[in-house]
């Protein structure tokens, strides 16, 4: 289609955004709180709560405060509440054994939500890195990542949190097969609700190094993850990983980061029409606050000015470390 507005003065457009109501009236557009998922950090203990300094307002809370927080961002309406652990270093392994222990931080904080707000949607993470002794999201077999064997792990993984009552499992790993394979396992063992919110397009961004403080993989990582996670550079291969992992069973999938790849968010939703989600990560998060603690933005407004346009580029929810706040402003 190709617009058509008819000269001036016949046509002024400035006659609708003349006034609150009017603007009101011709929005294209609406943040709410229904579109948040929030990432929390969780670790070990009881009534801790450390921030996390490369991401100014966030936390590392112990389960018991995780789940206080967590019933609170519910109160506020936020419907999706997702969980990272903080690992410690002492269970970090070659064999990542402590991924799929029912009993691991991750596990356990899921268990403690359901039981606490058992309405409030709890997604979680699907990849080797909190627990791997190099960092990386794979088994590392003579300095390369290897696809197979990490995928098994990934499924154990993957159980071990619908177990727990996870009702949304993040894959973020980027393997290949993954999906299909946490899917078949799924319903073969009774969770045919759980759903699978694919980070189906993750790209080897540098927007992730507050997060890898957050969960202490910084320090271990060794090397890039560019064998794995998405060439900035390409946008179709975006479309044929989301292709693939509707195909092998994802309900949903992920554009992550987010700002910067707005582009592929309206692409996705273009091309498949599935429920679309953008994560705005660590480092764009950091960008904000960094730039308004320091006065030189009002990082209120780029706040929720962010989390419109994912809106506007097509995102049916978007996931922030921002949510509780964004949910605060917008009751109020
Ligand atoms: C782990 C994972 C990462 C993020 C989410 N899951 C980091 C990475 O891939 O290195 C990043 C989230 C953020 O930066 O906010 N696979």
């Amino acid at each position: 289609m190709k617009p058509t507005i008819a000269p001036f003065p016949a046509a002024r457009p400035r006659r609708a955004r003349q006034s609150p109501a009017i603007r009101g009236l011709v929005r294209e557009n609406t943040l709410t709180a229904d579109d948040l998922i929030w990432p929390v950090f969780v670790r070990e203990g009881t009534n801790q709560e450390e921030p996390v300094p490369s991401m100014p307002g966030v936390m590392r809370r112990s389960v018991d405060l995780t789940v206080k927080a967590a019933k609170e961002a519910w109160d506020l309406g936020v419907p999706a509440i997702c969980i990272f652990p903080y690992t410690d270093p002492s269970l970090k392994t070659e064999d990542c054994a402590e991924a799929w222990n029912p009993d691991n931080i991750s596990n356990r904080a899921i268990r403690a939500i359901k039981d606490a707000v058992p309405e409030m949607a709890v997604m979680t993470d699907v990849a080797l890195d909190p627990y791997n002794i190099n960092g990386h999201d794979g088994y590392v077999e003579n300095g390369e990542i290897v696809n197979d064997r990490t995928v098994e792990a990934l499924v154990k993984m993957t159980l071990a949190q619908a177990e727990a009552g996870a009702d949304i499992i993040g894959p973020s790993d980027m393997m290949d097969g993954r999906i299909g394979a946490m899917r078949s396992a799924l319903e073969a063992e009774g969770h045919q609700n759980v759903m699978i919110l694919s980070y189906a397009a993750k790209y080897a961004s540098a927007c992730y190094g507050p997060f890898r403080d957050a969960v202490g993989a910084s320090g271990a990582l060794t090397g890039d993850k560019k064998t794995y996670q998405m060439d900035p550079a390409n946008s179709d291969e975006a479309m044929r990983l989301i292709e693939r992992d509707l195909n092998e069973g994802a309900d949903m999938v992920m554009i992550k980061p987010g700002l910067p790849y707005l582009d592929m968010c309206r692409r996705a939703k273009e091309t498949f029409g599935v429920p679309t989600f953008a994560y705005q990560v660590s480092g764009e998060y950091a960008m904000i606050q960094a730039a308004a603690l320091n006065g030189w933005i009002d990082g209120e407004k780029i706040m929720l000015e962010s989390l419109l346009c994912f809106k506007r580029a097509g995102c049916d929810g978007i996931l922030t470390y921002f949510a509780p706040e964004v949910a605060k402003r917008l009751n109020g």
